[in-house]
């Protein structure tokens, strides 16, 4: 039965219709109690949902749903490595990554468990060897800076958790991140450093993407001008990958490489040795307290009864404001600066696993499925695009993120930022009407200064931001982009929708690079602008 045809969505639909015409403010005031029901905690993590437009009876059809679509079931196949990725034949083990020495995940008899903490381990080694000053490079000096190499999955996750967890980062090691194959990115954070000095972390699953071997064949070059003979490259090169021959072709030794394996999608790697370079900043305890966190999250996720499960709800309610109240985009709102990374790591990790229009079986999907997720923290978004969040003709479900304790001695600070995050989840809320403005002031143009409300959020609370939080946080995403994937029966772990655009990329980098004046098989607009751009080329305009 396909999705929209199941009684349990009539039920929602029919259910939406019901109290379509009441708004939170209603919904607050006959249910005096609903902050306290409408909420959720685990280990530490506090969801409060009661500002979404959802009445006590909600939650349970929405459950009724995840249950008609067999969310439990998808959720077992996935922790018992069935091979949900259907079209890349793959199990899908992010959570193996974080499972306990001792534990078995079998892939075709094989269990992963042991691989994993073996990578782990030599991951640790190598960390606590640049760390302590004792992996040196060509000239025999110690590497002070560590330069991570790699685009999305293999970027994203990495730069977004070291700049989250930058307080408990070794002061001695700088870490930076380079990934767009423009030019600027890689001068920009070679300048100025030592290549003697400098060690670089080519991290690619694939380890064919082109911008991360166009910037590892530039770091090579730039080492080897200083440096001279290759054989300086096994000291200032490591990489982390799938593919150890196309590791072994670039130059950089077996040796030097650190695995992990196809069952890894890009966006959830960064708890495998895509977490390298944050390995390196933050210590491997650290690093393994962040799996903890996650871990914590898995086992909720795999046990606990969906009404009370986290990243279920977030997910349920996440498919509610899509699909039933009609919402295009999702706001990732963290009141904390540390985690300015999130929403964009989010981004790839939602928008890349469930920005899907055909279902598992090949056909078209009948629903909306992922929304468009972007986000910036607080309170700096405030004075740039929350207008449109109040006033603006579309509703944005939003997610706030709090952090209770700072991680600096600044609590002026931080009761001012966490006074904002809780006013504007209940500005948007509750909003204010024409007479509330009218009692409140007289100021003039009372119709400008009303606010409708109505408009949901989410507030996430956690106790602290270290590793764990961190891995908890991570998860929990992970988890509510499964749960809605799974709903909406898309397979959550391809990205075929990516490759288009690079293989035309790559004929007209080719078209680019052999040009005579002549170009064809193009439409009159990108003839125009490729001719534009070769011209300017040939005339030097470019430096
Ligand atoms: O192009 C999209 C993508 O395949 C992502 O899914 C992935 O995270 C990224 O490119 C980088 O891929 P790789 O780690 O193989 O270089």
């Amino acid at each position: 039965m396909t999705l929209t045809s199941l009684p349990e969505w009539s039920n929602l639909r029919r259910h939406r219709d019901s109290f379509a015409h009441r708004k939170l403010r209603d919904l607050f005031a006959e249910d005096p109690q609903r902050g306290d029901h409408l909420a959720a905690e685990y280990d530490g993590i506090y969801l409060d949902y009661a500002k979404n437009r959802i009445t006590r009876e909600t939650l349970p059809l929405l459950v009724a749903l995840a249950e008609a679509r067999g969310l439990r079931s998808g959720i077992d196949a996935m922790f018992s490595a069935e091979r949900i990725n259907s079209t890349e034949g793959r199990p899908v083990l992010h959570t193996a990554l974080r499972a306990p020495r001792g534990a078995s995940v079998l892939v075709d008899g094989d269990n992963v468990v042991p691989h994993v903490h073996e990578v782990l381990d030599r991951m640790g080694a190598f960390a606590d060897k640049l760390r302590r000053g004792s992996w040196k490079g060509h000239s025999g000096r110690p590497i002070r800076n560590v330069v991570n190499i790699g685009i999305g999955g293999s970027d994203l996750g990495p730069a977004m958790a070291y700049q989250a967890l930058r307080a408990i980062s070794d002061p001695g090691l700088n870490v930076s991140f380079v990934s767009n194959v423009d030019g600027h990115d890689i001068a920009g954070v070679l300048d100025g450093k030592d290549p003697a000095e400098t060690l670089f972390i080519v991290s690619s699953k694939t380890f064919t993407t082109v911008e991360t071997l166009t910037n590892a064949r530039t770091a090579r070059r730039w080492l080897l001008s200083q440096a001279g003979s290759p054989s300086a490259i096994r000291h200032h090169f490591v990489a982390v990958s799938t593919n150890t021959v196309a590791v072994e072709a670039f130059g950089i030794d077996a040796s030097n490489m650190f695995e992990f394996w196809d069952w890894v999608g890009g966006r959830y790697s960064l708890h495998s040795a895509i977490g390298l370079s944050l390995m390196v900043a933050i210590g491997p305890v650290n690093f393994r307290e962040m799996l903890d966190g996650a871990r914590s999250i898995d086992e909720h996720f795999q046990t606990a009864p969906l009404e009370q499960n986290l990243p279920v709800l977030l997910g349920l309610l996440g498919i509610w404001n899509r699909n039933f109240l009609g919402s295009h985009t999702h706001a990732v709102l963290p009141y904390d600066q540390r985690l300015n990374r999130f929403p964009a790591y989010l981004q790839q990790l939602d928008m890349e696993s469930n920005g899907k229009s055909i279902d598992r079986d090949g056909k078209p999907v009948a629903i909306d499925t992922a929304p468009i997720v972007w986000g910036e923290p607080g309170t700096n978004g405030q004075h740039a695009y929350y207008q449109m969040l109040h006033q603006g003709t579309t509703p944005v479900p939003c997610d706030f993120i709090g952090v209770l304790r700072p991680s600096v001695d600044l609590l002026e600070h931080h009761e001012l930022l966490m006074a904002n995050l809780f006013a504007q989840a209940e500005a948007l809320a509750f909003g204010r009407t024409l007479g509330e403005v009218a009692a409140t002031d007289n100021m003039g143009h009372p119709e400008h200064r009303t606010f409708r409300g109505n408009r949901p959020s989410n507030t996430l609370l956690i106790p602290e931001l270290n590793a764990y939080r961190l891995g908890q946080l991570i998860a929990l995403y992970e988890h509510k982009i499964f749960t809605q994937g799974w709903i909406w029966g898309v397979n959550s772990f391809d990205q075929w929708g990516v490759e288009l655009g690079k293989v035309m990329a790559s004929r007209i980098a080719d078209e680019i690079h052999s040009f005579d004046g002549q170009l064809a098989g193009h439409d009159s607009s990108t003839t125009a602008l490729i001719a534009r751009y070769c011209r300017a080329r040939q005339e030097g305009i470019l430096v």
